[in-house]
């Protein structure tokens, strides 16, 4: 089948890569043309397990294509992917100025019958706004051709998305057009070999399953650490209660790792955006205030743990901190909303020096925080720390979770570690004349 992707951002590529994979023909396009010129040299625009070889691939083999060419893009294909951002709005509701100005580019060029599909995350209600402007745009140009808006909202994980989406657990499919509903059963047939993972529901239905499940994952993790602050006070060791609780199949182990809270390009924005929508409608969505409430003073509490282990904020001034893991999680070199960031700022503003590391997040980095007086970033992990006066982490990469300690020492100007991910054995590390704080553990 041939499809149309709008974006080649972290959704968009993966989605035009993986569908090309399993034999479609896809055109990729985007309006950033240095984007897409690297994308024609080979060059990614993110890092993510897995993909550059697909992409190298099938584009050698001819499925997939990049361009900045709109008219193109929509003659090509019948079926048009919307994947571009939803980034929050002043106010924090979704702003949906890309996916409507790419709704009406399509209807500028569609000459037939097209199948419009958000795959983008956007408020219940959307659908009905992309209806009404290829209507609009139908009618300036006086022609009456037949289209369907889908919402296919996506869940792939950063960090595991070619995985996730070649495998998916579901594919969620909103549409009442049996015409729609077709062209997108025979699309994702190749996914389904195996057990039938679509599900069909109404457009509304689907829009709001992609909230829900974002919303479900981020009060887990609020929930958790509400409860790993409450341990700390308590003189209780969260991560036993951890594993106390998740032997509740009704409970589960995943996704109750108590931290420095979550970041990424979703789970803040959408939690936020869900929280607007229910203001729109007149709801108090009082637990989704909480989940951000609680995340927001998450993000603190490593700046909290090393002021007070310095003995308060402004005796940061002048001190050097080693921090691992810059990415708001492992496996990409996301750092929108890393908690990473609220660390490095607090520093700053308390007249900190900081001498960072990630394994794959540092040219981002670079490109947020260039380096300066104040900020380097060293060449591995172990550099990260000559001199400093404590070790701070934020991302639990694989790389930091069984380190050298002896090489930690050496480097370190004292044996001080904040861990905002509970990589390590507080009592072994004690005994061993570690001064160690994690999260929720006494
Ligand atoms: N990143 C994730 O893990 C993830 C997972 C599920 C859903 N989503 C949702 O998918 C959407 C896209 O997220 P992302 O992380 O891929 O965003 P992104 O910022 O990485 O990519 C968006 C791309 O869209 C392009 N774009 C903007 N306007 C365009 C237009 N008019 N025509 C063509 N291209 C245009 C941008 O240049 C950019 O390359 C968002 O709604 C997001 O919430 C993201």
């Amino acid at each position: 089948m041939k499809l149309t992707i709008f974006g080649t951002g972290y959704v968009g590529l993966v989605t035009g890569a993986c569908l090309a994979e399993v034999g479609h023909s896809v055109v990729c396009i985007d309006i950033d043309q240095r984007k897409i010129d690297n994308l024609n040299r080979g060059v990614l625009p993110i890092w993510e397990p897995g993909l550059e070889a697909i992409v190298e691939r099938n584009v050698a083999e001819g499925r997939l294509r990049f361009t900045t060419d709109t008219a193109l893009a929509v003659k090509h294909a019948e079926i048009q992917f919307i994947a571009v951002g939803t980034p929050p709005d002043e106010d924090g509701s979704a702003d949906l100025q890309y996916v409507l100005s790419v709704a009406e580019s399509i209807a500028r060029n569609m000459d037939g019958y097209r199948v419009i599909i958000n795959k983008s995350t956007v408020p219940v209600g959307t659908a009905d706004k992309v209806r009404a402007r290829v209507e609009q745009v139908l009618a300036e140009r006086k022609v009456e051709v037949p289209f369907d808006v889908v919402s296919n909202p996506e869940f792939l994980k950063e960090g595991a998305a070619v995985g996730d989406f070649l495998k998916p657990d579901r594919i969620v499919i909103g549409t009442v057009s049996p015409r729609a509903r077709e062209l997108m059963r025979e699309l994702y047939e190749p996914f389904n070999r195996n057990h039938e993972r679509t599900m069909f529901m109404d457009v509304r239905s689907a829009e709001l399953t992609k909230y829900a499940a974002n919303a479900m994952l981020a009060t887990k993790i609020s929930f958790m650490n509400e409860l790993a602050n409450m341990a700390e006070i308590l003189g209780a060791d969260i991560e036993e209660v951890r594993k106390g609780i998740g032997a509740d199949p009704r409970i589960g182990y995943h996704f109750i790792y108590p931290g420095c809270g979550y970041g990424g390009s979703c789970f803040p924005k959408d939690v936020q955006a869900l929280e607007r929508t229910a203001q729109q409608i007149g709801y108090e969505a009082s637990l989704l205030k909480a989940v951000e409430a609680v995340n927001n003073r998450q993000k603190q509490v490593l700046f909290a743990k090393l002021a007070k282990h310095f003995g308060g904020p402004q005796a940061l001034r002048g001190k050097t901190i080693a921090v691992w893991g810059l990415s708001f999680k492992p496996n990409t070199d996301d750092m929108r909303e890393a908690p990473s960031r609220t660390l490095l700022e607090a520093l700053w503003q308390a007249g900190a020096k900081v001498q960072a590391f990630d394994p794959v997040a540092m040219e981002e980095t670079r490109r947020i925080y260039p380096e300066g007086p104040a900020f380097s970033l060293a060449a591995d992990k172990y550099s990260a720390l000559d001199g400093a006066d404590a070790l701070a982490i934020c991302t639990e990469w694989q790389q930091f979770r069984a380190p050298d300690f002896d090489e930690i020492q050496n480097r370190l100007r004292a044996k001080v570690i904040v861990d905002g991910r509970n990589l390590y054995h507080p009592e072994r590390l004690r005994s061993e004349g570690w001064t160690y704080y994690g999260i929720g553990r006494a």
